[in-house]
């Protein structure tokens, strides 16, 4: 486990790294649009047959980050993105994790006895 945690530091053999920033000062919302970016980066790289591997565990060494790439104070370092065209005969591509079933990521809400919506004006 600890090896495989290691490779994080390798870039997990990938050639090319994307480092992720977004404005320090800005709240909540600019993480967000930047997770949104994230997604289609991921996606964009895969509809082009690239590998694409998300990985806030750049971010922990992100004082070399910011050093080597001269990046100011004013930008918080979130992830990096390591991609490159995958070895589709290495085991660790080959591993495919499972999605939980739509039951237990969705609260679904229809009406609430004793609970009336408010009167819309
Ligand atoms: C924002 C984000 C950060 C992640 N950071 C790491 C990381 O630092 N190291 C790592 O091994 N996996 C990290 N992952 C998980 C993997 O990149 C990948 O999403 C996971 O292996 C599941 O892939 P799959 O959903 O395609 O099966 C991160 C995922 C996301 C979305």
């Amino acid at each position: 486990s600890a090896r495989q945690a290691f490779k994080n530091f390798e870039l997990f053999g990938a050639p090319h790294a994307a480092v992720i920033t977004v404005d320090a000062d800005q709240g909540p919302y600019a993480v967000l649009d930047t997770g949104v970016y994230v997604a289609n980066f991921l996606l964009a790289a895969h509809s082009l047959g690239l590998g694409a591997i998300p990985q806030a565990a750049l971010a922990t060494y992100s004082s070399f980050i910011r050093d080597y790439f001269a990046i100011k104070d004013d930008r918080s370092v979130l992830l990096g993105i390591s991609f490159g065209y995958p070895d589709p005969d290495h085991p660790a591509n080959g591993y495919r994790t499972s999605r939980a079933p739509l039951d237990q990521a969705v609260h679904w809400v229809r009406d609430r006895p004793g609970v009336s919506p408010p009167a819309w004006k």
